[in-house]
């Protein structure tokens, strides 16, 4: 997990400033975090100046208009621009949420752009997600199930499918997680957010027949109990969806099971 840590004491620099676009009367100023691995240097932001009348109205578009059109060694993930593959999470405006669907005119004065917080840094606008996806691993998301497969499909009901609604639609981003004090200071033991959301997700599954096993896993001090019900991860969901109710139905499950 640590493999891209900055090294001890580096300080954020002021970069470079890049020309303003000749002519254009409707510019916005980025200010964009930038950490190359190999040049031995501090990470540093660097200043660019978009011309919105030639630019899409995404962050996203503007990222791709800077690679494009000023600096290619910029560094970012994307693929989907429409929020559904969730590659594009960063902290923008001191948000954590989606590139390519939070508009620019959501952002009052000079938009500043780093990467989700509290994670090691890959380069510039990429964060290194492999403890993150190895806790998403460790919660088994999939269908769990002891009983022979039937031949032709797992049935469920209307009302238990609509139990899924506000966890299935999950996109992986980790912003959540990374907006979690519990999750920074814990993020080794504490599943998080994220994790945590699809382990109800599963739990809450008709279909599934390990809810027993599920719940003894994260019956633990650390897994799960280290959510204080802060809410940042609700409040920053770019998907609107709430993983600190789904871990309170959780803590819920484990006490209704005791009596
Ligand atoms: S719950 Fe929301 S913020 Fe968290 S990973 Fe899923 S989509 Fe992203
Ligand atoms: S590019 Fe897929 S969620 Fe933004």
């Amino acid at each position: 997990m640590a493999e891209f840590r900055l090294p001890k004491n580096s300080r954020i620099t002021v970069g470079k400033t890049w020309p303003r676009p000749e002519g254009a009367t409707n510019v916005r100023k980025f200010r964009v975090y930038r950490w190359n691995p190999d040049d031995g240097k501090a990470p540093r932001v660097d200043t660019y100046f978009v011309d919105l009348d030639t630019c899409g109205p995404m962050i996203l578009d503007a990222l791709i208009k800077i690679k494009n059109e000023i600096d290619p060694t910029l560094t970012f993930r994307r693929s989907c621009r429409e929020g559904i593959c969730g590659s594009c999470a960063m902290m923008i405006d001191g948000i954590n949420t989606l590139a390519c669907i939070y508009g620019i005119d959501e952002v009052k004065g000079d938009v500043t752009i780093y990467p989700l917080p509290h994670m090691p840094v890959v380069k510039d606008l990429i964060p290194d997600l492999t403890h993150f996806y190895a806790q998403h691993a460790s919660i088994m998301p999939w269908l769990e199930t002891k009983t022979n497969a039937p031949a032709k499909e797992w049935r469920q009901s209307i009302e238990d499918r609509k139990k899924l609604d506000g966890l299935y639609e999950c996109v992986m981003c980790a912003s959540c997680s990374t907006a979690c004090p519990s999750y920074w200071w814990n993020g080794d033991r504490y599943l998080g957010p994220a994790a945590l959301l699809h382990a109800y997700r599963w739990i809450i599954d008709s279909r599934d027949e390990a809810t027993g096993e599920r719940l003894d896993d994260l019956e633990d001090p650390f897994k799960l109990y280290r959510c204080h019900t802060i809410m940042n991860c609700a409040k920053t969901c770019p998907k609107g969806l709430n993983p600190a109710k789904a871990i309170q139905n959780i803590k819920k499950m484990l006490v209704d099971r005791m009596v």
